[in-house]
Formats: structure tokens, sequence, C-alpha cells
């Protein structure tokens, strides 16, 4: 028994005797608090599905060797293997022919962006963002001096229109296989009268591919560095949605020309990808078991978002949600009626309030907002906890009392 005759007796009644099991009792239910994921909340995974076996096995394998390379100066383009691994990967679910010399191993988006706005783009350059679009890009790149030019995306994605002829912008950053946040894929036209733009004035398209493993109909378009012959795409990928967002790795890959620029940068920064992981998710991918992992995991989405559509019935009147072919969440417009009643803001709050994370698509918008809908995340939930989620919804948005 440990107890302190200074605790008063209130707690005291309370102090049980700390024994090894109960230690880790509480070490497993703190670390679920420390998890913050409600439903509906953008971009979550499911943590459950995380491959603990064969990841603890990797890691004490790769840790086991006293191996110099782990303990010792890292290349500032990361581990290797991994930038292999990497390379491999992209060829088989990508179509991207791209050598270990090209991938730079990051710790994420802002990472990555740091990179590319230094080496490829000077301070005062500007480039063309989606509008919505991802707000960690846009503040990444103002913060580094690079302005960011919204345009609109309709169903072909960024609509460009005829404004690249005069553009005075140095490259374009965008989500072509799937627009985030709203799911359309950038169309092969656009795509190529991009590529030409670039090619002409010497700018890049930068090619956010964070979540295109998530495809669950049609054949994805491949991806445009595969089809740039002229080296003017700089392609952007992440582990958080495939593997894990606590990992902090995700990757670029480098046209040929911007290597010796990048491979000067890194060293003059910092380099900000620990080694940790990095040996071990080389051999999870090298083995097939990352492939295994996402064919599973996108199994189990399509199921999962099959259910929120299933259970977007309660929302009837409420939400139009419409089904997706790729990705992990749902964009659910807010119908005519209840946007009588109240912005997505005012919705996304009130969910809230009921223990709901419903990201207004308001929030993605750099300038006025011009579509109000809530993103439903669908990945990271099961089933049941889906329907619940959506029932608890219907009743926050349906409720006439303004404090709910
Ligand atoms: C558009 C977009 N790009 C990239 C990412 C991945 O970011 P990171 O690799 O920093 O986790 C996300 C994550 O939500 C995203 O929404």
């Amino acid at each position: 028994m440990f107890v302190s005759s200074a605790l008063p007796d209130h707690v005291l009644k309370v102090v049980v005797k700390e024994t090894p099991a109960r230690r880790n009792a509480q070490l497993r239910a703190d670390a679920i608090e420390s998890s913050t994921q409600l439903p509906f909340q953008i971009g979550a995974i499911d943590p459950s599905l995380f491959p603990h076996a064969a990841w603890a096995r990797l890691m004490a394998k790769t840790w086991r060797k006293q191996s110099r390379a782990l303990t010792g100066v890292l290349d500032p383009f990361g581990w290797i293997p991994l930038r292999r691994a990497i390379s491999e990967h992209l060829a088989e679910w990508r179509g991207i022919d791209c050598n270990e010399q090209q991938v730079v191993v990051t710790s994420g988006t802002a990472d990555a962006v740091d990179t590319i706005a230094r080496c490829a783009f000077r301070p005062g350059d500007s480039v063309f963002v989606e509008e919505p679009g991802y707000g960690a890009i846009r503040f990444a790149l103002s913060k580094l001096g690079v302005s960011v030019k919204p345009v609109a995306v309709d169903a072909e994605g960024m609509d460009i229109g005829d404004q690249l002829e005069r553009a005075k912008e140095r490259g374009a950053f965008l989500t072509p296989s799937r627009q985030f946040p709203l799911g359309t894929t950038l169309s092969l036209p656009r795509r190529l009268k991009l590529l030409d733009w670039v090619a002409r004035t010497h700018g890049y398209v930068v090619e956010d591919d964070f979540d295109s493993e998530y495809r669950y109909r049609g054949t994805p378009l491949p991806a445009m560095m595969s089809v740039d012959r002229q080296d003017r795409v700089i392609y952007v990928g992440s582990f958080s949605k495939i593997l894990s967002p606590s990992l902090r790795l995700g990757f670029v890959v480098l046209p040929r020309h911007l290597i010796d620029e990048v491979r000067a940068y890194l060293p003059k920064r910092g380099l900000m990808a620990g080694v940790t992981a990095q040996p071990a998710l080389a051999e999870f991918i090298q083995s097939g078991d990352l492939a295994q992992h996402i064919r599973r995991t996108r199994r189990l989405y399509a199921r999962r978002q099959q259910a929120l559509i299933a259970a977007s019935a309660e929302l009837d009147g409420l939400l139009t949600v419409t089904p997706a072919d790729a990705g992990m969440h749902l964009v659910a417009d807010l119908t005519p009626r209840l946007r009588r009643r109240m912005t997505d803001a005012t919705a996304a709050r009130r969910a809230k309030r009921a223990g709901i994370v419903a990201s207004p698509l308001s929030n993605y918008f750099a300038g006025q907002p011009r579509r109000s809908a809530l993103l439903l995340g669908f990945a990271g939930f099961d089933e049941a906890t889906l329907g619940r989620a959506a029932r608890c919804l219907a009743d926050a948005l349906k409720s006439v009392d303004p404090k709910v």
C-alpha cells in the first residue's frame, strides 16, 4: 500500500494498492485518453487497425542490430532502404518511374512544403492553390513568403480556365487524384494544360497525393508525375493515412534537376524526420505488409462508407450526403431548409456539443465560402459508431433550442 499522511481522508479512501497490472491498465487507459478522436473527425484513421505485431517485430529486428548508421549521422534525404522502398511502392501503386536519389523522407506536409518553397520557389513568388483547399499548405507557404492565389474547384477539379496565359504565378499546389476536401478528380484536359504551362514557364506543379490509395470504385487517373515528360512535377506523399499520422513520416519525390539544390539546403535548415521508424517502415513496405494493410483497410473503409450512407437516412431534410469513389470522408451539404436556419459553422458547433466533430466546409476557404456543408470522416469509426453518430447529429441539427 502506498499512502501519504498528507493526503486528505476522502482521497485516502480511494488510494489503492499499486500493482504492475494496475499500472499497465492505467497506462493503457491514459494512452486511449490521449487519442482525442471523435466521430466524424476528418482524416482520422482507425488506430485499432494498426498492425502492432508486425510493427513491433520489425522495430525490434531493425534496432537489435547495433548498426552505426542508425545512431550516427543520417543522410539528410533519409534512410536509403526506405527511399528505395518508397520508389518501388510508387512504381507499383502510382506508375511513377523514379529512383531513390529523388526521394526525400520528410516529417510530413509542413516539412515538404518548407523544402519545396525554399528550393523550387523564391520568397515573393506566387502560386495557385485550390479553393477550398488544405489550410496547412496555404499557411506554410505564406509563412515562407510565397503568396497564394486561390482558384475555385468545380466538378473537374481546379478550374484554371484560361488564366494560365496571363498568369504571373510560378506554379500550383494541388490534390489532382482526389481534391481535398471536395473529392473531385482533376480532369485529363486540365492536367495536360497545367503540365504544358509549367513546361513553358519553368514553373512547378506540386502534386499532393496523400490518400490516393483509398479508392473504392473506378480506376484512378495516373499520377501527374507519371505522365510528366519535362520534369516539372514535384510529388508529395504521406504515411499518415495509410499507416498512422503519429509516425510523422512522409516524402517528396523531386525532379532530378532539384536534387543538388535540396541537398545543399537541408543540412543548413536542419533535419526534421527522425530515423527511429524509418528502417522498420522500409521492411514493412518491402515485405508486402504495407500493400496488404492498405488492401485490408480499404475493404473496411469501403464498408464504413456504405454504413454512413445508409445511416444518413437519419439526416434526411437536413443534410444531403454525397457518396464518394475514394477518400476517407463524405461531403454533406446543408439542405436549403437547414441553411435558412444556420451556417455550416453553427451546425458544426451544435454537433460538437453533442460529442461529434463534423468540420464545416467554410473553414477550408481562404476567401468567401461558396458552399455550406459538413465533412463527415468515416474511415476511423466502426459501423455501429457511425450509425449512433448520425442519429446524434440529426438530433443536434433538428433541435430548436439555440443552446443545443
Ligand atoms: C490535403 C492533405 N495533404 C496532406 C496531408 C497529410 O499531412 P501530413 O503528412 O503532414 O500528416 C493531409 C492530412 O490530412 C491533407 O489533408
